[in-house]
């Protein structure tokens, strides 16, 4: 039988509050809250010459929070810069999970105990703080998933296959991560629905202006990056839902590069679905979400049967539960959406706002500096007043495989970055690479670990046009 919220909470006896995580309460974390709420509101423009970067930067106060940080590899000082893979996380994340599990280890939504109703309160206060985060209207539209995959999967096996026909379209562009196609590819194969491609236009964004012609009547479904893991492109998802919304489409947005890295507001863009990973907003892995408009996600079947997401069961057919429990079968991942819950209250601490505003600086330095490389190709648009890049750089440098690179860059320099297709082999191909390599930075890098990076590159570089 299912625990309500109401009882669970009522139930809970007052002496476990005293034993209750206080996420986002340790030192370190209240350094950084600190110096969020006294920090300026005013927003500088991109490029502004404003030096965020110098000592007192956000990145040099919240590196201490980050204790993975404070460690040589190699022999030398880590530079981690893969965070478009996975960030890292704060020390309140892992102490979240370790009280969870020394704490109130507990299944939720079953258990009448006072741990599982520690358990499920928490667990539901991560999914409130999921949707307050993202601006969605209430909890109730805001599903667990493993990851964003999975998050993309459910609309796909679900949604997908119950309301796309032969002939429907689904529009997306060169640039989407495997996630974002395979699963479509599949619904495609069962329903006879049609994929469409938008190619990048001659700035090396997905064209905008060829996206809104491919909307048209036969388009039920646009799917979307916010934010390009290769490119840094951001793509104006409010223009894209207005085009798709004329034509009866709904838009599916792979957040995946924008929630950790920026204000996103689902009411504002009015997107019909939205996916995020935790892993890569300083939570756990394990642990992703899907927001869905409620209208659709109760209309929608459910994708996994199981416990948990059921009314009642009988022998020959079962009735669901309500949204978001309709999608949740099984027991869920429940420490790592509690620690999902306490990244958000870490971010949120320092404020989004804010963390795009540094990133924005760190991205136009990053690239300028990597653009300076002789024989260094960066992809994706030149950022300028009017056009903000992500803080990631994908590259090549001209006779360097990206691997060699990266194994260089690792074992010589203590830096990491990623090598490879970054899941997204279309858009390579369509570069006309097989792979490239990535540094990507969050808002704990700072301009320090862009210049190890840069003379890092150089000093490999150099030792490869030695043997030329
Ligand atoms: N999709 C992640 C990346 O871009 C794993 O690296």
């Amino acid at each position: 039988m299912m625990i309500s919220m109401e009882s669970a909470v009522l139930k809970l006896p007052s002496s476990l509050r005293t034993i209750s995580p206080k996420p986002n309460l340790t030192n370190r974390t209240l350094r950084t809250a600190t110096f969020a709420s006294s920090a300026s509101a005013s927003a500088p423009s991109p490029l502004s010459t404003d030096p965020q970067l110098g000592p007192g930067s956000l990145g040099h106060l919240t590196r201490p929070d980050f204790p993975i940080l404070h460690q040589e590899v190699n022999g030398k000082r880590l530079v981690y810069l893969d965070n478009a893979a996975t960030s890292q996380k704060p020390a309140a994340v892992v102490d979240a999970l370790r009280n969870y599990y020394e704490l109130y280890n507990s299944n939720v939504h079953r258990g009448i105990h006072y741990l599982s109703a520690k358990a499920t309160d928490e667990y539901e206060l991560a999914r409130q703080k999921v949707a307050n985060f993202i601006n969605a209207s209430g909890c109730r539209e805001i599903v667990f998933t493993r990851n964003a995959t999975e998050a993309i999967n459910l609309v796909a096996y679900s949604w997908g296959l119950s309301n796309l026909k032969d002939g429907d379209e689904v529009i997306l562009t060169i640039a989407e991560h495997h996630s974002a196609i395979v699963p479509w590819q599949f619904v495609a194969q069962k329903t006879g629905a049609v994929l469409k491609f938008v190619n990048l236009g001659e700035d090396e964004v997905p064209d905008v202006e060829k996206l809104r012609e491919m909307i048209t009547k036969r388009a039920k479904l646009v799917v979307v990056h916010h934010v390009s893991n290769v490119l840094a492109s951001v793509l104006p998802i409010d223009q894209v839902v207005s085009w798709a919304h004329d034509v009866g489409a709904k838009v599916l947005v792979d957040a995946c590069q924008s929630v950790p890295h920026m204000v996103v507001d689902v009411r504002s863009l009015d997107a019909d679905f939205l996916v995020a990973s935790s892993h890569k907003m300083c939570g756990p892995t394990g642990i992703g979400f899907l927001y869905g408009k409620s209208e659709l996600l109760s209309s929608m079947p459910p994708f996994l049967g199981g416990g948990e997401m059921i009314a009642d069961v009988y022998l020959d057919h079962s009735t669901y539960a309500e949204p978001p429990s309709k999608f949740e079968a099984g027991t869920p991942a429940i420490g790592e959406a509690i620690g999902l819950g306490t990244a958000i209250d870490y971010l949120s601490a320092i404020g989004m706002q804010k963390i795009h505003e540094y990133e924005v600086e760190l991205a136009n330095y990053l690239y300028d500096r990597l653009s300076s490389v002789p024989s260094v190709r960066v992809y994706g648009p030149k950022p300028s007043r009017s056009v903000t890049r992500a803080a990631l750089c994908s590259f090549n440098a001209e006779d360097v495989h990206p691997t060699d690179i990266a194994t260089f860059l690792d074992q010589q320099h203590g830096v990491a970055i990623r090598s490879g297709h970054h899941c997204a082999q279309p858009l390579h191909r369509y570069l006309g690479v097989n792979a490239s390599a990535r540094a990507s930075l969050h808002f704990y890098n700072t301009k320090e670990d862009v210049d190890d990076f840069i003379s890092s590159l150089s000093d490999t570089i150099n030792f490869f046009a030695s043997f030329k």
